[in-house]
This record gives C-alpha cells, sequence and structure tokens, in this order.
C-alpha cells in the first residue's frame, strides 16, 4: 500500500466524525465566517467541512504530526484563499496560547480502556483511560478559557463515560450544557474486549444484541450562558 493511502486508512473517518459533521452542515449559520478550532484533528474531515461551509478562519492541532499531514491534504482540497488556516502541534489546549474562538470542536479519545490497541489505528486513536476522562476533562476546562463570550463548543460524548460528571464540570465553569442529538455506534470486538467494565456494566449505555455491541454517543455543546450562538 502507497504511505499516503496507508495514512488516510489510519485515519479513516467514523460515525463520530459523521455526526459532527452532520450537525454543522445542518447548522452552517454556526460556522460561515467564524473562527473555528478543531482539536485532534486527525483526517482534518471535520475542519475541512467547515472550510466548505464557510469559516473564516481555521485553527485544528493534533498530538500525532502525521494527522496534521494528513489534515493539511485533507483541507486543501476544499479551502478556498480567503480563509486562513492554521496548524498546530501538541497536545490538547498547549499549542493554543490564549486565543478564543466562536465554534470549537472534538471527537477526542474518550473510550474507557487503558489498552484499546485497534489494528491499523495508533494507540493515541481512542484510548481514553478506564474512566474515558483523561482528554475529556482537560478539554472541558480548556473551553472555558477558549470559547468566547458568544461562542459554542460541540464535542462527542460516549453515554457510556459519565455525563452527569460532564454536565458537573460545566456547571462548574459556568457553562451551559445540551446533549440533544444521540447516536448507536458499532463497538468492534477488539473495542469492546478493552472496555474497563465490559459490554454489560455500562447498563442502557451500552446495546448488546447477541455477539454485537453498540454504544449510545450524543452530540455535546457547550456555551455561555448569556449566549445565543
Ligand atoms: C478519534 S480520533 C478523531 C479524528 C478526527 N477528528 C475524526 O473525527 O475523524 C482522535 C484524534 O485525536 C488525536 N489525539 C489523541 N490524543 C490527543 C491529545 N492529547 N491532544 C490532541 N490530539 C490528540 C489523535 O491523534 C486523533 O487524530
Amino acid at each position: 500500500m502507497a504511505e499516503a493511502d496507508n495514512i488516510k486508512d489510519i485515519f479513516a473517518p467514523t460515525e463520530y466524525t459523521a455526526m459532527i459533521n452532520l450537525f454543522l452542515s445542518q447548522n452552517k449559520h454556526k460556522v460561515i465566517n467564524k473562527h473555528v478550532c478543531e482539536i485532534g484533528t486527525g483526517n482534518g474531515i471535520i475542519a475541512a467541512n467547515t472550510a466548505i461551509l464557510g469559516a473564516a478562519r481555521i485553527t485544528v492541532s493534533d498530538l500525532e504530526k502525521a494527522a496534521l499531514s494528513a489534515a493539511r491534504s485533507c483541507i486543501n482540497e476544499v479551502k478556498d484563499a480567503t480563509q486562513s488556516i492554521e496548524y498546530l502541534h501538541g497536545t490538547l489546549w498547549e499549542p493554543y496560547d490564549n486565543q478564543v474562538f466562536d465554534l470549537i470542536l472534538a471527537n477526542l479519545p474518550h473510550f474507557p480502556g487503558e489498552n484499546v490497541m485497534l489494528s491499523g489505528r495508533l494507540p493515541t486513536w481512542s484510548s481514553g483511560g478506564a474512566d474515558g476522562r483523561k482528554f475529556l476533562d482537560p478539554f472541558i476546562e480548556g473551553i472555558a478559557r477558549h470559547l468566547k463570550r458568544t461562542g459554542l463548543a460541540v464535542f462527542t460524548h460516549n453515554c457510556f463515560v459519565d455525563l452527569s460528571e460532564t454536565h458537573a464540570k460545566m456547571e462548574t465553569l459556568g457553562l451551559t450544557m445540551t446533549t440533544d442529538y444521540e447516536t448507536l455506534v458499532f463497538i468492534p470486538p477488539v473495542k469492546a474486549a478493552a472496555l474497563t467494565h465490559g459490554v454489560s456494566g455500562y447498563g442502557s449505555n451500552i446495546l448488546n444484541v447477541g455477539d454485537y455491541s453498540f454504544g449510545h454517543v450524543r452530540l455535546a455543546m457547550a456555551s455561555w450562558p448569556e449566549s445565543s450562538f
């Protein structure tokens, strides 16, 4: 396999990617002329969609340099000359200094399992530590520092990672959070085997049908209470 194909494969999108993209496509007014940030951009497809939808500025970051190359190729295919794109390398909010954004997007690794080794993926793709919060919590804390008062943060949230804890953290930060959009995502056997409490340990947040398991996933949306974004 050519190296470019291999990179595309490693960073191939998922239903989580699609969930954010559907929201963006149905809410173009939240993107047009805005300054967008995507942490953990991977393939760059979500950020590229915001370019298509008319974002004015896009700042993306990832822990993996290879992801930033993949994102650059993807975004370059669709961006126009007036759009400014910035690529940052590093963990979570670390490379952002004190920049603030209209729209913050993320589909971060937050699968509750220490060793989620998916064939064809980098180890950094999905594991969120035992409770799934290893990256989620510092990401949430950073929203308060990097979201404009009129802005919106949209991120994927497994329901089998404690949503009430996320609500409580948002409230402590003074942010309002809603989780109106929900879907079911297939959990492949290798991920199911890595789940900290197993597929039966998360109540109705994981649907088990015979040998197959599906996780409930929501889109979390955070904003400041006074925002009408
Ligand atoms: C589940 S993938 C999502 C990729 C892409 N945004 C999508 O939705 O298809 C998670 C991405 O986050 C990156 N990542 C993992 N840990 C990170 C961290 N601590 N800081 C920034 N990015 C991270 C991974 O390299 C990967 O590209």
